[in-house]
């Protein structure tokens, strides 16, 4: 039997994953089916899929930039998490139709649905036109202008911008900090994930852009305290 997991309105969760068989998107799905949350993914193949994410997880078909059935797909869920993103191309509009157009498709989409709390992960260093990340088709720069379109639609949001991902976990803890505030640093996709999912539950998350990475000599911290790191936009 599923257990009952509650967020701030009293609501059950379920939740809606976008680049769910992504290797953040992945340890997404398998934090939150871990809690018992159920769980609908946006996936483009099926077999990956399957190979990659629990049985129980209900799967919707589609490509995220051209979907249009994406309010129907999350009609039942009250959360959003996406891990999303370009995957590298020599097509030049890939991280427009990706991490742009997609998000906002999400974004339609979610206010259609009505999804209480949608969590993005994006990237360090979005603000930094000149970075060298850059010149892969101008990957930063369309994040932060799919930041900006979440940050004023009106959603219950939090962002999360982590350092470089490692596929390793590790025994180090993470620090966090507010928008433009950290320009280097890693930390492992699995934090990312429990971070992400952590967003859910702490009121300290909401409206927010939390930079995140993880260092030998950080603190350990709770959740609460990590997301108290970062200020609410408008509070700055
Ligand atoms: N790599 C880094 O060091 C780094 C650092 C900071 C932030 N980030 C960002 O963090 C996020 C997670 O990174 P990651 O490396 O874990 O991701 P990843 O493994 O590259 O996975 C990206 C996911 O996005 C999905 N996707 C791409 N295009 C799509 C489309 N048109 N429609 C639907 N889904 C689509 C992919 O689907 P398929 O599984 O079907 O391919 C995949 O599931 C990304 O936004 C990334 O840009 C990365």
């Amino acid at each position: 039997m599923q257990a009952i997991q509650i967020i701030g309105g009293g609501a059950i969760l379920k939740a809606f994953v976008a680049g769910a068989t992504g290797r953040t998107g992945k340890h997404i799905v398998q934090v939150l089916t871990e809690k018992e949350i159920p769980v609908v993914a946006l996936v483009r193949d099926t077999v990956k899929a399957k190979e990659l994410l629990p049985a129980s997880v209900e799967l919707v078909i589609g490509d995220l930039a051209s979907c249009d059935r994406l309010a129907t797909a999350m009609k039942d869920c009250n959360v959003l998490l996406s891990a999303a993103g370009a995957m590298p191309s020599l097509d030049f509009t890939e991280p427009f139709r990706v991490d742009y157009w997609g998000t906002n498709n999400l974004i339609k989409a979610a206010k259609i649905a009505e999804i209480e709390h949608f969590v993005l992960v994006s990237s360090l260093c979005v603000s930094q036109f000149f970075h060298p990340l850059n010149l892969f088709w101008l990957v930063l720069y369309w994040k932060s202008q799919a930041e900006k379109d979440l940050c004023n639609s009106g959603l219950t949001h939090t962002i999360i911008r982590p350092g470089g991902l490692l596929e390793e976990d590790n025994n180090e803890a993470i620090a966090t900090a507010g928008a433009d505030t950290l320009f280097s640093g890693r930390i492992p996709r699995q934090k990312v994930a429990r971070l992400a999912v952590a967003a859910l539950f702490e009121p300290a998350s909401q409206n927010k852009i939390v930079e995140a990475i993880a260092e030998p000599d950080a603190q350990p911290q709770d959740w609460q305290a990590l997301f108290a790191k970062a200020q609410r936009i408008k509070d700055e």
